[in-house]
């Protein structure tokens, strides 16, 4: 969904003081190899938090060498019992692949129809641009997947923590009403989400 580049590359200078959209170019006599090359994604990200699951990001601010070219991938491990919460990337579709154990991949769309899907080893599946989406572990063993999106800055909201765990919080007779439930429902759900990430 990003916009194409007008040059081979832009290695992004994140320390830069100007504000584009995007990240303006590390002068070309300073590129190297390296630039090109991320390691990031190698590791197995810690799932010792509440949703049981971490998602590493190679996106422009881990990796500035996807700067303007409008890709970027995540690498998303989960636990046993684990879920990536339901979440929506503004600016990006997705497309993932299962590298091991048996995930639960599902979206919903503006019309509210949920498609979802059990997937293993090898099998693929795609996420439309701002829907609602989410990879839960079904199997015994943990689950590791690679995704990758076209954006080299997806953003991502996970819906829990977007309303419930906000900064400031939102008002209480929001989400009662939004929700259908009393004020002490809301509050415990806030209380599992402030300040959490
Ligand atoms: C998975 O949904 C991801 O955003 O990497
Ligand atoms: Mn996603």
């Amino acid at each position: 969904a990003d916009s194409d580049p007008l040059q081979d590359f832009c290695i992004a200078d994140l320390n830069a003081t100007v504000i584009v959209n995007g990240f303006p170019c590390k002068p070309a006599s300073a590129v190297t190899s390296d630039d090109f090359f991320f390691d990031g994604l190698s590791k197995e990200g810690s799932t010792a938090n509440i949703f049981g699951s971490s998602v590493t990001r190679g996106n422009v601010l881990s990796f500035p060498g996807v700067n303007t070219l409008g890709i970027s991938m995540n690498r998303v491990d989960i636990a046993p019992g684990g879920m990536n919460a339901p979440h929506w990337h503004p600016r990006s579709s997705e497309s993932g692949v299962v590298i091991q154990g048996r995930v639960l991949v599902g979206f919903m769309t503006t019309g509210n129809v949920f498609y979802s899907k059990n997937l293993t080893v090898g099998q693929m599946f795609v996420i439309p641009i701002g829907l609602v989406h989410f990879q839960q572990n079904i199997g015994e063993e943990k689950a590791l997947l690679f995704t990758a999106f076209n954006s080299q800055n997806p953003g991502s909201v996970v819906a829990s923590v977007n309303l419930f765990g906000s900064t400031p919080s939102i008002p209480n007779d929001v989400l009662t009403k939004a929700f259908q439930v009393d004020a002490n429902v809301v509050n415990g759900i806030k209380s599992k989400f402030e300040s959490s990430t």
